[in-house]
C-alpha cells in the first residue's frame, strides 16, 4: 500500500481527541467518518464542525468552498461497522482502557479492508499489547496525537516489534498530509517521547506543592516565563485532564509495579471528586465561570 492508496479515514471515539482528529482528517480532503458509543457526544462533535468551519472562513484561513469541501468530507455514525467498513487508514481514540482498545481492534480486524492500518492514539499503551488480537499486527501502530489535535504540530508515529516499516512510512507521510510533523519512534517505551518528559516536568512539580514550596500558579508561572513553555504543567494537567492523567499512572504502575509511577496524592483526590479539569469545570484551578 502507498499513501496515495489512502482515501477513507474512520476515527473511533469522538471525545476531545477523536473528534479533532476527524475534524483535521476531512479538512486535509479524506473522506472520514467518526464513531463513538455515545449519541450526545456524536452530536456535540458534529456541531464543533458546524461552528468550526464557519469560523476558519471568517478569521480568512480558508475559503468558503474549502470549508463546505471538508464539511461533505465528514460524516458521524453511532456504528463502528458503518465506519470501518471501507476505510484504508482507522486511527481509535476511545478513552484509555486496555481491554476495551482490544476489543475495538478485534472488531476492526473483522470489519475493516485487508489492506487497511489500524493505529491507536493511545497516549500510554504500547500497540503491542493490543496487536495481537489482529491477523495484521504488520499494521498496527501508535499513531499518538497531543492536546488539541487541531493546533499541535506533533504527532509521535511509535514502531513496535510487530509494525512493518511501510505501515510507518504511511503513517508518516499520512502526518505529512495532515500539516503535522511526525517523528518517528523506533521502539516502544511506556509514555512515548514527549509524555515522558512531560511527566518528569509534572512529577517534580507536584512534589514542590506537596512540600509547601510554592503554589500551582506560581509553578506554572515559573515554567511559562522562565523556560517559555506555552502554558504550566498544571493547568496543562487540566487541559489534557486529571482522569487520563490518573488512568496513565495506574497502568504504569500495573506494568511496573514501582510504587513511584502511582498517581500522586493530589491527582488521586481530585480524580475521587470527579474534579477531572477544564471538562469538569474544576482541577488544579477553577473554571466554573467558563461555564
Ligand atoms: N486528552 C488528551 O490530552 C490526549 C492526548 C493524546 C492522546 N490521548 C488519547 O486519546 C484517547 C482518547 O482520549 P480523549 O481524551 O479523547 O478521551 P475522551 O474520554 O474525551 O473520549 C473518548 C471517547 O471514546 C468513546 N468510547 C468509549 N467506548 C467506545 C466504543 N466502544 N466505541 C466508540 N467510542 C467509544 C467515549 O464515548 C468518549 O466519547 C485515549 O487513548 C487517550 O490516551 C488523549
Amino acid at each position: 500500500m502507498k499513501i496515495s492508496d489512502v482515501k477513507n479515514i474512520a476515527v473511533v471515539g469522538a471525545g476531545n481527541m477523536g473528534h479533532q482528529i476527524a475534524t483535521l482528517c476531512a479538512m486535509k480532503g479524506y473522506k472520514t467518518v467518526c464513531t463513538d458509543v455515545k449519541q450526545e457526544v456524536l452530536e456535540k462533535a458534529e456541531s464543533f464542525v458546524d461552528n468550526y468551519l464557519p469560523g476558519r472562513v471568517k478569521k480568512g484561513k480558508m475559503t468558503e468552498e474549502q470549508a463546505k469541501q471538508a464539511r461533505d468530507n465528514i460524516r458521524f455514525t453511532q456504528s463502528l461497522e458503518d465506519a470501518a467498513k471501507d476505510a484504508d487508514y482507522v486511527i481509535e481514540a476511545v478513552i484509555e482502557v486496555l481491554d476495551l482498545k482490544r476489543k475495538i481492534f478485534a472488531d476492526l480486524d473483522n470489519i475493516a479492508p485487508e489492506h487497511a492500518i489500524l493505529a491507536t492514539n493511545s497516549s500510554f499503551i504500547v500497540s503491542s499489547r493490543i496487536a495481537d488480537v489482529t491477523k495484521r499486527p504488520e499494521k498496527v501502530c501508535n499513531l499518538h496525537f497531543f492536546n488539541p489535535a487541531l493546533v499541535m504540530k506533533l504527532v509521535e508515529v511509535v514502531q513496535g516489534p510487530h509494525t512493518s516499516d511501510e505501515t510507518v512510512e504511511i503513517s508518516m507521510e499520512l502526518c505529512n498530509s495532515l500539516e503535522k510533523v511526525p517523528v518517528h519512534l523506533k521502539k516502544e517505551v511506556d509514555g512515548f517521547l514527549l509524555n515522558r518528559i512531560i511527566r518528569a516536568i509534572f512529577n517534580e512539580a507536584q512534589w514542590m506543592l506537596e512540600m509547601g514550596v510554592a503554589d500551582v500558579e506560581d509553578i506554572d508561572k515559573a515554567c511559562v516565563y522562565g523556560a517559555g513553555h506555552p502554558m504550566g504543567p498544571f493547568r496543562l494537567n487540566d487541559l489534557t485532564g486529571i482522569d487520563l492523567a490518573y488512568t496513565m499512572a495506574m497502568e504504569n504502575f500495573k506494568a511496573t509495579g514501582d510504587f513511584k509511577d502511582l498517581p500522586s496524592p493530589g491527582v488521586v483526590e481530585h480524580y475521587i471528586k470527579g474534579e477531572y479539569g477544564e471538562k469538569t469545570g474544576k482541577g488544579w484551578y477553577d473554571y466554573s465561570d467558563k461555564k
